[in-house]
């Protein structure tokens, strides 16, 4: 039986597919380290578990409103007042099966065929993706590793044409861990407001910022772009809880209705104890999350000490997220056992054999030229996974 052209015009997620087979190792027996995982090493906070377990005993195990209920919803709408001084009402808001599952809903309410979507790279991996399910073309804009792989106005400006619907913007990023500065946010927010665009601001990792940098949201560099905003974000990434699956998005009622709409005909409600949960993590106290960030901050500066003794890379420091994203690409064109390393791909595929390390691609995120490592795994991990890389990479000398 042949497949749709829609499924078949997709890949499966870079990042979910590589954690996959580094389980797949690890289960026979090889020990992997694995750089390659999207989400935080830590347990859900207690208070969080508890909440979840009350849900179950109260019996809150009924269908919701599609939406969210209106429990999670205002927590949500407190959080965004604290975060971006912005009020919404409960219909500005949507409740859904992680942050993905809203850019999904998102992209299927607002793109007709053709549309187009502008996507800096590098670019989390599965923006591309959605947008295609969608019937949309990703007009993807490559940023230099000088300016700190962010996306310059003129250069947003050069993209635009009158099929354009949507910019995608991710601060922190996932892969590079950079952080848009309020400037560089009120010179892109220009470019929308005059072009009418809408904008997904994607914060989910927005509580994961390191010292020396705060962040701002394109709402706080310019406040008029509320109309074409959409904010995204999540319990994913800030409290531990990528298995729960819930994410929330904010914007234009029509559109966050449109949403709603979608997700009615598809996944109904997300899971209603996950909802209850989230209502713990957003309104309870915040000490984790504190913890989490501060045990990143101490591997980022031991990662970065560690790079900067490596032959032959560079990186642009990462000031949020648990991501860094160096450029191996002096390494391409070298030869182990008569194979050529031509790309990233290649160079990932060599460390996975030789040094048993698991790492993304960096063509995955539209930039061939590096590798991403997470480092969301302990020290102990890091320190090993770096000398294995050390040797395996002078092989190649
Ligand atoms: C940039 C970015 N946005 C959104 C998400 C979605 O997270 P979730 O669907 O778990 O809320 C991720 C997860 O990896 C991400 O890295």
């Amino acid at each position: 039986m042949e497949l749709s052209k829609r499924v078949q015009s997709i890949k499966p997620s870079a990042t979910l597919s590589i954690n996959a087979r580094a389980k797949e190792l690890k289960a026979s027996g090889v020990e992997i380290i694995n750089f390659g995982v999207g989400e935080p090493d830590f347990p859900t906070p207690h208070h969080v578990k508890e909440a979840a377990i009350k849900a179950i005993k109260d019996n809150f195990t009924r269908y919701t409103p599609v939406g969210g209920i209106p429990e999670l919803k205002n927590a949500i709408i407190e959080q965004f007042k604290r975060d971006y001084g912005e009020s919404y009402e409960p219909g500005e808001i949507i409740v859904s099966c992680g942050g993905k599952h809203c850019i999904y809903n998102l992209a299927q309410a607002i793109l007709n065929d053709d549309d187009e979507v502008i996507i800096p790279a590098p670019y989390w991996v599965s923006y591309p993706d959605i947008i295609r399910l969608a019937g949309g073309r990703s007009v993807i804009v490559h940023t230099k590793e000088e300016d700190g792989f962010k996306l310059r106005p003129e250069k947003l400006e050069e993209a635009i044409t009158p099929r354009t619907r949507l910019l995608i913007l991710n601060s922190p990023s996932n892969p590079t861990g950079s952080v848009y500065s309020r400037k560089e946010l009120e010179d892109l927010a220009d470019v929308i407001i005059k072009h009418r665009i809408y904008v997904l601001t994607d914060d989910i990792y927005n509580k994961i910022i390191f010292e020396g940098t705060s962040w701002v949201s394109i709402l706080h560099a310019n406040p008029e772009v509320k109309e074409f905003t959409f904010v995204l974000n999540g319990v994913s990434k800030t409290y531990s809880m990528t298995g729960w699956r819930i994410g929330y998005m904010a914007g234009p009622d029509p559109i966050i209705s449109a949403c709603t709409k979608i997700q009615s005909q598809s996944t109904s409600n997300p899971n209603s104890i996950a909802q209850m949960a989230a209502v713990a993590a957003l309104n309870g106290p915040q000490d984790d999350v504190e913890r989490m960030v501060n045990a990143f901050a101490k591997r980022r500066e031991y990662f970065l000490r560690r790079l900067e003794e490596l032959k032959h890379v560079t990186f642009y420091p990462p000031q949020g997220a648990f991501y860094i994203f160096p450029n191996f690409s002096a390494y391409y064109g070298k030869k182990y056992n008569g194979q050529v390393i031509l790309n990233s791909l290649d160079l990932t595929s060599y460390l996975m054999e030789e040094a048993k390390i698991a790492l993304v691609p960096g063509s995955a995120f539209g930039d061939d030229r590096c590798l991403r490592f997470s480092y969301a795994t302990s020290m102990k991990t890091i320190e090993k996974g770096i000398d294995k890389l050390e040797a395996a990479l002078s092989m190649l000398l």
